[in-house]
């Protein structure tokens, strides 16, 4: 089976290309950020992919360290930031997991549909946790599959298995919610826009 790297290098030009599937709720939450965000602060996106969201609450901070490990899904981020001007993004290929910054760098966190298809998504929370200032605010929006059919379950599994979907993690907005906050998070705001949608979360590292 294929790397996650090189099944996202496949997939960018179409991900690139797929319209926002709820354009209202991703406006919410793009707004609930920025609720959280000041013009001098230090931000870090993992799995930023095409940098669609990095590049939008850029105006709003002073630096986004945007990371991914996706060489592909990282070369149409920069094209969009150079086409938009927009200078205050440095994209840079990186897992999370390996990503070389000290404890205490940043502000907030931003992790938007990725902490699924992580290998071990605590060792990730806990990371973030580290690399967050005190006081720092983690925002991550999830897809939360815990509680499907297990029918999807399986449908999903062997989507995996012929390389059409990435792998996935199946678990509930509780058991996330208990992962945060047992990594020492305060969870802020937990919005999720309809049965089935991904849950967005604010918590703040206490
Ligand atoms: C579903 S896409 C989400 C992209 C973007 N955050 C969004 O909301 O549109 C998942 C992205 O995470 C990246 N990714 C997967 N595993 C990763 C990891 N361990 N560290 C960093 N990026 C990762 C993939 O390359 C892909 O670009």
């Amino acid at each position: 089976m294929s790397q996650p790297s090189q099944f996202w290098d496949r997939h960018a030009k179409g991900y690139a290309k797929r319209a926002v599937s709820d354009e209202a709720a991703y406006q919410k939450k793009l707004k609930l950020t920025q609720d959280v965000l000041k013009a001098d602060m230090e931000v870090l996106e993992f799995g930023c992919g095409t940098g669609t969201t990095a590049l939008i609450q850029a105006p709003f901070v002073k630096h986004i360290r945007a990371i991914d490990i996706s060489a592909k899904m990282l070369e149409i981020a920069r094209t969009k930031a150079a086409s938009a001007n927009i200078t205050n993004v440095t994209f840079e290929q990186s897992g999370i997991e390996g990503l070389d910054a000290p404890d205490g760098t940043y502000d907030v966190v931003m992790g938007h549909s990725i902490l699924h298809l992580l290998e071990d998504r605590d060792i990730v929370i806990n990371k973030v946790h580290g690399l967050l200032k005190p006081g720092g605010v983690f925002v991550t929006s999830t897809v939360c599959l815990g509680n499907m059919m297990w029918i999807i379950k399986v449908l999903l599994r062997i989507g995996r298995y012929f390389g059409l979907l990435p792998m996935v993690k199946f678990f509930s907005a509780e058991v996330l919610t208990g992962s945060l906050t047992a990594a020492g998070f305060r969870i802020d705001q937990q919005w999720q826009p309809g049965k089935g949608k991904s849950v967005f979360i604010v918590a703040t590292k206490v």
